[in-house]
């Protein structure tokens, strides 16, 4: 493989320059860490199983008329998406109480809250990113208010069709964190899209029937078998074969490689929506 330029590596994610300008290649790594990277480890698989049910859960996004960055799969490990300028805001939809909420509200973790509750958080490792309000956001000029209401509204669309999806493989959708970027078109239009990965790292999900934790949680709290519960997803949304890929702890890399593409067409012939709103005119006197 050619050697290629790397732009970020992450926790979880290295970033790589595309093979096209505006592109870019995310690449997904065993690591795995909780608490602000306090707790580290690897975990055999689990990239290979998140970047196919990100690149999974994207496309079908993509077809409800949510714009994503994802264009596809290009191997195991590996996805082509849109470089696009991250908004430095974690969007957290939640749904049931768990994690955060529970310690700083006093709720008990499984409580099923009254609606979805849309939360933000500065994206900024240092500060441990803090939560923030839609002021702070609007203040320090994070997002202005069309881009925040077009993320609010975005956010509410894509809870509802991941909880209907999951429920449809017997999970629950307890929460989950996004992030969108900004894309500027041809004529200095701009449009908002879904970035990053929606995957069991970042979406609490738990077994509709024994509310086993299928998710992040199960190395955060210790609970072991993490990367059993992903492909468990995995297989269940069929996007592995029965009996799954990772076997004893280790990964079938002959099963991982053959696999298959994602491709994300609708991608191509999109016609995004762009959000430039007219400026308010005074009205005018009669
Ligand atoms: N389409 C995109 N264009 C540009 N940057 C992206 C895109 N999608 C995701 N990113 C950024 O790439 C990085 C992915 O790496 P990773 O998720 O491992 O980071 P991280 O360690 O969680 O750090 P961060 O706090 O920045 O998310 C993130 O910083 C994410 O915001
Ligand atoms: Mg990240």
């Amino acid at each position: 493989m050619s050697k290629r330029t790397m732009i970020h590596e992450g926790k979880a994610k290295i970033i790589y320059e595309g093979p096209d300008p505006g592109t870019l290649i995310q690449y997904f790594k065993d690591d795995a860490t909780a608490f602000n990277a306090q707790k580290k480890d690897t975990i055999a698989g689990k990239g290979v199983l998140n970047n196919r049910i990100s690149a999974h859960i994207m496309t079908k996004l993509e077809g409800i008329g949510i714009p994503t960055h994802f264009l596809k799969s290009l191997n195991m490990r590996e996805q082509l998406v849109r470089a696009v300028e991250i908004i430095p805001i974690e969007v957290v939809v939640r749904n049931i109480a768990a994690g955060s909420i529970c310690k700083r509200l006093g709720l008990e973790e499984g409580t099923y809250l009254p609606q979805p509750l849309v939360e933000y958080y500065y994206k900024d490792d240092k500060l441990g990113d803090p939560m923030i309000s839609e002021h702070h956001i609007v203040t320090f000029g994070w997002a202005d208010i069309y881009e925040l209401e077009e993320i609010v509204s975005m956010s509410y669309r894509i809870n509802d069709f991941l909880n209907g999806m999951f429920a449809g493989i017997g999970l629950k959708l307890v929460d989950f964190k996004l992030e969108f970027g900004r894309l500027y078109g041809d004529y200095g239009e701009l449009y908002i899209m879904l970035a990053d990965e929606i995957s069991p790292d970042n979406c609490r999900l738990w077994d509709a029937e024994t509310n086993e934790k299928m998710d992040k949680d199960r190395f955060r709290q210790d609970l072991g078998g993490l990367v059993e519960a992903y492909q468990q997803v995995a297989e269940r949304l069929g996007l592995i074969p029965k009996g799954g890929i990772i076997q004893g702890g280790n990964i079938n890399e002959q099963l991982a490689a053959g696999l298959g593409e994602i491709e994300n067409e609708l991608a191509r012939e999109r016609r995004l929506r762009s959000i430039n709103k007219p400026k308010p005119q005074k009205p005018t006197k009669v």
